[in-house]
Order: C-alpha cells, then structure tokens, then sequence
C-alpha cells in the first residue's frame, strides 16, 4: 500500500491560533489525518515551530509556509509513492530538515506528518494505532494511563490572579475509567464549591477554572488548595480517593537577571521558593510538581531533589522531550520524572526515544498535550502503546481535551476485550 496523495492545510486550534492538518491518502483510498497542538508556556530549548509572522492575518500566526513545505518538499521527498514506514520517514524528515531543532522545515510541519505517516501504517498493517507503537518499539504491555487531570488554570492559560500554572486532581484509583469518573465527579463539586465561595467558574485554556482571589494576606495558590481540600472533603468518592499535583511553570515568573522568582510581591532565591513548595506539600496531599524551578537552574533543581523525597518531580520546559537534555538532567540528578510532549522535539521516533531513555533509567514518563489543541487523540495511544504509566491532558471538559479522555475509553475497551 503506497502514499497516493498528500495535502495539508491550516486549521485553528483551540485558542483560536492556526496550525496545521495533514491528510495522507493511501493507494486502497483510505485518507488520514494529523494535527498538531501549540504551547503557550514554551521552553526555549524547544524545536522550532514555524510561524509566517505576517502581522496582517492571525496576529503573525499563520502556518502557510509550513503548510507549503509539507506539500512542496516533504511530499515528493519523503512521501509520495511509497509505502508507510515510520522509523524510515522520520529519519528522512530529519535529514531533509537538515538541522537539530526543526528549524528549517518546523516542528509543526514535521509531527504532523509524522504523526499522520504512522496512522497510516497502522492502517496498512491492520492494526491499532497503539498496538503498532508497542510493537515496533517492543515496549511492556500495553496499558491505560493514571491521568493528571489539570482542574484550576493559572500562568500563562489564564487572566487570573495565579501565578502557578496548573493544579492538577489525580484520581488514585488504578483503573483509568474509575479515575476518570472520580474527577469528573470532583470538578463538577468544585464548580459548586467555587461558586458558593463567590468565585466566577469560567474556564481557562486547558479547561480549568479560573478563580479570581483579592485577599493579598494569603497566597493565592494556597486559597486554592484550601478549595481544593474542601472540595475533596466534601465530594462522595471520598477525600483519600484523589491527590493533587502542580505545574509550576516556573521559567515563566523567573528573573535571570536577578536570578529570583517573582511570586507576587515576593522575589524569592530557589531555596525560599522550595521552602512555599514544603508547606504547600506538608499541609495538602501533593504527590507531583511540574517544572517546580526554571528550565536552566540544574543547581535549583538539584536542590529540590534534595530536598523534596517520595514527591514526584517533573521536568517540562527543563528537558523538553529532549534526549540530549533528560542525559544530563540524568547525569545531574536533577529530577525524577519526565513530560513528553511530541512537539517539543518533532517526530513521533524521537517521542519515543525519549520516553525509551527515561524508562531505561527508571523516570516516571507523564504524556501531554499543549494548551492549544486540536481533537487529535494521538497522545492517548502513544500513552497506552509506550505503557508510560501518566497522561495529562486537562480537565474532564472542552471537546479537545476530552478527545483524549473518549479514544483513552475505547482502548479500554478493546483491553478489556
Ligand atoms: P503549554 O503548557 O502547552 O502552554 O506549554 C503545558 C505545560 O506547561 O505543561
Ligand atoms: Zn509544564
């Protein structure tokens, strides 16, 4: 079966900023479809996602260069007439890019033909998109993932008073249904809690709510653990059944300059802010902190190894899916676990690369989305096919989060099956 067909084009994402769709048609007439997300908080070590910045549409946003490259270079190139192969086409995609981070053709151009390239070999080959993933790569079982569920939006995905990014509800039921049933359950009970409490309930980028706190006595992020604590206090599976973690995001309120972080009207040195993250994990049940330093203070980092046991702590813009980066955060000690996010580094292949390192060297492996997203479900199969044990995809609402949550359902179903 051969590639008869290739076409791509630009859509809108969830914010509302173009990316980009490819469509492959296979020589039986089938036709695949990729599309790619878009950070908001981006690490800067990330691969190069190629904009027009053509300020007289979108904002500068546009992706019809991309959209060019993909049906003017990479189809005659790497595609047309030929069979799906991913680890063949990636490398190829690689080489014709001809640089380490994408920066010629774009990583948004190139996951979305990559992603499309091994939907249509799974296709070809007559399987599931996740049974294909864990074959190839010969990873253990497939399995469904325990979910970080992203329930109150702050940062960079929210006009709010919070300066954390992300504070997550885990479900601490094992099976992924049951746990997607607990959180649904408790959003809907912090929707009323909030509420109660005179909040607003409107909903930031990834489908969190976005609480607007006034009192300055008392550090906003701590208010809302204390909502969140209520709220588990009070929801009927029961306040053991569900843990919390953070996405700092904290390269995003930190001053190289001065080298502090800005957390309202404090500036803090790394230690007095692992010092905020001691108390909050003392007093509440947090078990994870995403990107709890910023993404090249490895000394911070280090410390808060240190300092912080049996608390999972995530490298986000830190490595950024990176394996050059995670070899050194390994060699550093400078974290226990992993966010993979394929478009920070391009190709499905180079994903799993890095996902490959991080369980070789025993790091917990979290999948995710970005802020901007598409319905593309892929990261819920690449969740299951790489048995990476963690997803994080936003909370149990907004149709391109729950896109994610509905395939991670099905594939449910045909385990159970
Ligand atoms: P982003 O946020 O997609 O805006 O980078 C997600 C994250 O930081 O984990
Ligand atoms: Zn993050």
């Amino acid at each position: 079966m051969q590639i008869v067909n290739v076409d791509a084009f630009q859509i809108l994402d969830s914010r509302g900023i173009p990316t980009i769709e490819c469509r492959l048609t296979l020589s039986d007439g089938t036709m695949v479809a990729a599309s790619v997300p878009s950070g908001a908080s981006t690490g800067k070590h990330e691969a190069h996602e190629l904009r027009d910045h053509d300020t007289t549409v979108y904002g500068g946003k546009g992706v019809l260069t991309a959209v060019r490259y993909i049906k003017q270079a990479i189809a005659p190139a790497v595609l047309l007439g030929k069979s799906p192969d991913i680890i063949a086409m990636d490398k190829q995609l690689i080489a014709l890019d001809g640089t380490s981070n994408c920066a010629a053709l774009g990583a948004n151009a190139i996951l979305a033909v990559s992603i499309a390239v091994i939907r249509a070999q799974a296709w070809m080959e007559g399987v599931e998109l996740f049974e294909l993933i864990n074959a190839l790569w010969q990873f253990p079982a497939p399995t469904l993932p325990r979910s970080m569920f992203n329930i109150i939006n702050g940062g960079m995905h929210a006009q709010g008073a919070l300066v954390f990014q992300e504070f997550l509800a885990i479900p601490q039921q094992p099976d992924f249904a049951q746990g997607l049933a607990c959180v649904d359950d408790f959003y809907h009970r912090l929707q009323e809690v909030l509420h109660i409490a005179g909040f607003g309930t409107a909903i930031g980028d990834e489908g969190g709510f976005v609480p607007l706190f006034t009192d300055k006595g008392v550090l906003a992020e701590e208010q809302v653990f204390g909502l969140l604590q209520r709220t588990a206090e009070q929801f009927s599976w029961g306040a053991e059944s569900i843990s919390f973690g953070l996405d700092v995001a904290a390269t995003h309120f930190y001053n190289a300059e001065h080298d502090r972080y800005y957390l309202h009207d404090k500036q803090l040195t790394a230690a007095e802010l692992i010092k905020v993250y001691k108390d909050l994990v003392e007093r509440f049940g947090i078990v994870s902190i995403e990107d709890g330093l910023a993404e090249d203070d490895w000394q911070g980092w280090q410390l808060l190894m240190q300092q912080m046991k049996g608390i999972q702590l995530v490298g986000d813009d830190l490595l950024v899916t990176n394996t050059h980066r995670i070899e050194h955060g390994i060699t550093e000690q400078a974290m226990n676990a992993v966010l993979i996010k394929p478009n920070q580094i391009g190709t499905v292949s180079r994903t799993i690369d890095a996902i490959t390192l991080c369980q070789a060297n025993n790091l917990g492996t979290i999948i995710s989305h970005r802020s901007g997203e598409t319905n593309d479900d892929f990261i819920a199969d690449l969740a299951v096919g790489t048995a990476a044990g963690q997803i994080k995809t936003g909370a149990p609402v907004r149709g391109e989060r729950v896109a994610k949550y509905n395939r991670l359902l099905w594939i449910a179903e045909l385990l159970g099956a």
